[in-house]
């Protein structure tokens, strides 16, 4: 099934979940891991396809959602298992908030904020830029320089799921350090408590 994203923003897009069921058979979802890493790599040079909800929703699956229902535990390692880093999806029709636990996307604007997320050329007309924001509040037991360390390390694990789940779905992906962050955060209006780490497009690559 290749559903396409809804053109106008809805409140709540839910997300497909064939990958959810852990009575689906473990074979079904079995790709070589090492040529998987054969082919992971950064890749700068975008068509403007977008990708459809299936794909959508396995890639967010695949970042950071919920392997292991019974303790809400995820695809992501997570210091202290704090859970801290908040995926935020801005694509052309909205900015949204996913949320690993219901597998839902909430708009939160209804604005195109994608050239918001980074400085360079390409960034504006990426189908999906994800945004990882780390909320500080979910690390109060940590010391400041923990919490930086901390939610660096744990947005690159999101990260690499995502490069993998790239390469094994012929996507292409970058994760981007170069972006304004105060006039990002500005334009998501995220409290102070929030702090922007990286950013990431996806998409398909250009032919
Ligand atoms: C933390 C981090 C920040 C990065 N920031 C950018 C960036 O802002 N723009 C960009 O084009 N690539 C960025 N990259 C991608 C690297 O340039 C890329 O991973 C590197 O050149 C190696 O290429 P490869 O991923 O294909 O192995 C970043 C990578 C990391 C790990």
């Amino acid at each position: 099934m290749t559903s396409q994203l809804p053109i106008t923003a809805v409140n709540t897009i839910t997300l497909t979940t064939p990958l959810l069921s852990i009575d689906r058979d473990v074979e079904d979802l079995t790709v070589p891991l090492l040529q998987i890493l054969l082919k992971r790599k950064t890749i700068r040079d975008f068509s403007d396809r977008h990708l459809s909800l299936e794909t959508l929703s396995h890639l967010l699956w695949s970042a950071c959602g919920i392997n292991r229902p019974e303790e809400a535990h995820r695809t992501n390692p997570s210091a202290r298992n704090w859970q801290e880093i908040d995926v935020y999806v801005a694509m052309e029709q909205g900015l949204y908030l996913f949320d690993p636990h219901t597998f839902t996307l909430h708009l939160l604007q209804e604005k195109d904020l994608r050239a918001k997320t980074g400085t360079q050329d390409f960034v504006p007309h990426v189908p999906v830029n994800l945004i990882y924001v780390a909320d500080l509040a979910k690390m109060e037991e940590g010391e400041m320089d923990e919490q930086a360390f901390y939610a660096a390390l744990d947005t690159g694990f999101i990260s690499q799921n995502v490069y993998l789940f790239c390469a094994a779905a012929g996507l292409a992906t970058v994760v981007r350090g170069l972006l304004d962050r105060p006039e990002l955060a500005k334009a998501m209006n995220l409290r102070p408590n929030k702090q922007i780490i990286v950013t990431q497009s996806v998409g398909y690559a250009a032919d």
